[in-house]
């Protein structure tokens, strides 16, 4: 077997889209496909503003500075993360504070966030995990409770859902990526999700190095020039050619990817039920994308061991985030000196199989040959707890 984790699926469509994009006189960013998949995407998700950037982290740093966040400020996130969100806040001379995460879904839990507010709190930014909402509902109460933002780093939200609501587009300003491993793909991109046209109006300057180019665009002003802060945040329409033919695969993405992650839950199933491992938990009011299956070991040494053979037998599964807190830029440069045990735990647990449409017709195999791998590491194991 030679399983590798992730393939982008990408096929003629793109390659089509892509080569009719290079024979327009517009390469650069919002020309007029750009300003197409905007719309769409728009129209798809029912959110007034949806500005494509080059990346999710660059979402972030758009978000950060359209905040206002600085010296003294404090944004609150999970630090079982990716850096991005973090680093967006670190850039801007703030503070990132990382509360603990839900063991079942490893989505933020609200009353640890609660914990974590305080007089300086400005943002929370809650990550859908593997495109599983997070508890939205009490993270909104939060929001009306103590008066801060809700930005969603929905990075893998992209096609899920929280109670029929798009994931993206329930907090103040959500954040999308189109990078390679993700739903779907651009190669590299992402997208700035708000309704509030103040917020819009900031970003897209922010977006363009600074300046009122876009608004000049419209026809607002008769010259633009530098306004504010900004950096360069949009990508080339090329990119947003291979987003467009992406979008208009959606649906046999995401069925794919479900029979995947199906196939993978029904055989994993009884291992789950003898206790040798765990499974990842979709609460009623999430409706996945299938961004990705992951199943939880009971100790960090039968991970590396299970990870181990794994891979000896042809699964490139993988671990996932390394927690911020206890990084070493976290602990030493940050100073965090908080202890976050369920994050520490379930991040040295962790496997992540191989999940991508093209898998759909061979999950059968892979998964029999987890469930073998599985019980010839763990059942032998001699790291089980009691
Ligand atoms: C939760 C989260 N946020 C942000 C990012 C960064 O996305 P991008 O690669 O588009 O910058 C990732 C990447 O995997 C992620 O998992």
């Amino acid at each position: 077997m030679d399983i590798p984790f992730n393939k982008p699926y990408v096929g003629d469509a793109e390659r089509e889209a892509v080569a009719e994009a290079v024979q327009q006189d517009v390469l650069h960013g919002d020309g007029p496909i750009t300003e197409r998949v905007q719309e769409r995407l728009q129209d798809w998700l029912d959110v007034e503003w949806a500005l494509l950037t080059t990346s999710c982290t660059h979402a972030l740093e758009m978000v950060m500075m359209t905040l206002d966040v600085g010296p003294g400020d404090e944004v609150i996130m999970p630090s079982f993360n990716f850096v991005s969100a973090a680093n967006a806040v670190v850039l801007q001379g703030g503070t990132p504070v990382f509360a603990e995460i839900r063991p079942d879904t490893l989505n933020l839990d609200p009353a640890a966030v609660e914990e974590r507010i305080t007089d300086d709190t400005v943002a929370i930014v809650p990550v859908h995990y593997g495109g599983v909402a997070c508890d939205m509902e009490a993270l909104l109460a939060l929001e009306e409770k103590y008066d801060v933002a809700i930005v969603e780093d929905a990075a893998q939200g992209v096609d899920a859902y929280w109670k029929g609501w798009p994931l993206g587009t329930i907090g103040d300003i959500g954040c999308y990526s189109f990078h390679d491993t993700k739903n779907v793909t651009s190669g590299e991109g992402g997208a700035f999700l708000t309704d509030d046209d103040n917020i819009a109006k900031r970003a897209e300057i922010i977006r363009e190095k600074g300046t009122n180019r876009s608004a000049f665009y419209r026809g607002e002003v008769d010259k633009y020039s530098w306004v504010d802060e900004g950096s360069s945040y949009i990508p080339s329409d090329l990119l947003a050619a291979l987003l467009e033919a992406q979008l208009d695969r959606r649906d046999e993405i995401r069925e794919k990817r479900k029979q995947v992650w199906t196939t993978y839950r029904e055989n994993l199933r009884p291992l789950a039920d003898e206790g040798l491992i765990e499974l990842q938990t979709i609460p009623e009011y999430a409706d996945s994308n299938y961004h990705l299956f992951y199943l939880r070991t009971n100790t960090p040494e039968e991970r590396d061991e299970l990870l181990a053979a794994l891979k000896e037998n042809g699964i490139q599964a993988t671990f996932h985030y390394v927690p911020l807190h206890s990084s070493p830029y976290g602990r030493e440069t940050l100073g965090c000196t908080v202890e976050l045990p369920i994050t520490q735990h379930c991040s040295e647990t962790l496997i992540r199989l191989p999940v991508y449409p093209q898998l759909a017709d061979q999950a059968d195999k892979v998964a029999q040959e987890v469930d073998s791998t599985v019980k010839s590491v763990l059942g032998k194991s001699t790291f089980r707890a009691a």
